[in-house]
């Protein structure tokens, strides 16, 4: 399948790591023109690639990191939003502070938020697109993941609500069960060297990614794509 992205111009936060990389590795690939933003040193990656350092719980930061990109390709076609914590996964409700909870909402949802607020002028212009990463936590959990799971759940209802408030501009999410990338890693340590669950690539998340970016799912919009092996599709029933 011909993506066409090459020429489009990408901005990809949470670029230094797992998802965020897979993507900015598979969108050079197809000849995108790239902004790598995040917090932390974005890899050298070459092609035709911009690193741009921001925090995405800080508006003025979000917005000079759509700046220099802009500035840099001359526009914006895709916005996709990668950054993202699972802050206190494991801890009990007890034990859960406000303080944790809020965090992992600043950069989870209002992270996403101000990226698409300061990316909307760009893309409502190139008639372009939003990727946002939520999770499969958006619809199971495990304990000691309300944080996690409360943050994706808003993913997946900004979504929605942002393909409505952007006409011309088509928004939707990815969901994906675990994926073996550091942040999977350091919340399930060796459990991930010989799973009893199914874990994806962060290549396969990136390839959906570039899916509902291109033109080829133009028909998609507001929706949020679980990608899960299928295990939440069966019942509990015991047969
Ligand atoms: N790994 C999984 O199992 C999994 C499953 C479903 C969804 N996700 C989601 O995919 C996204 C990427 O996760 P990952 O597994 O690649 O994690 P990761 O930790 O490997 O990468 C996350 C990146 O986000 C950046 N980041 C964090 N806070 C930031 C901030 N405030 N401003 C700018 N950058 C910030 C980090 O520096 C890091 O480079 C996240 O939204 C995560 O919730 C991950």
């Amino acid at each position: 399948m011909r993506l066409d992205l090459a020429g489009k111009v990408v901005l990809v936060t949470g670029a230094a790591s797992g998802i965020g990389l897979a993507c900015v590795r598979a969108l050079l690939a197809e000849g995108a023109l790239v902004g790598a933003v995040d917090r932390s040193p974005v890899p050298e990656l070459g092609g035709d690639c911009l690193a741009a350092r921001a925090d995405v719980t800080d508006e003025a930061s979000v917005a000079a990191a759509v700046e220099a990109v802009t500035g840099r390709f001359g526009g914006l076609d895709v916005a996709v939003g990668c950054a993202g914590i699972s802050g206190p996964v494991g801890t009990q409700l007890a034990a859960t502070s406000a303080e944790a909870f809020g965090a992992v909402l600043a950069v989870n949802v209002t992270g996403q938020f101000l990226l698409v607020k300061h990316a909307a002028p760009w893309l409502t212009a190139a008639g372009g697109a939003v990727v946002l990463l939520a999770s499969d936590s958006a619809f199971t959990s495990a304990p000691g993941m309300a944080p996690y799971c409360a943050s994706k759940g808003a993913v997946v209802a900004l979504t929605r609500a942002l393909s409505v408030d952007l006409p011309g501009v088509r928004v939707n999410c990815v969901c994906p069960s675990v994926v073996d990338t550091p942040m999977a890693r350091t919340d399930l340590g060796t459990a991930l060297d010989s799973p009893a669950f199914p874990v994806q690539a962060p290549e396969d998340v990136a390839s959906q990614v570039l899916f509902l970016a291109s033109a080829r799912s133009r028909t998609i919009n507001g929706q949020a794509v679980l990608a899960d092996f299928g295990v939440s599709a069966r019942s509990g029933f015991p047969a």
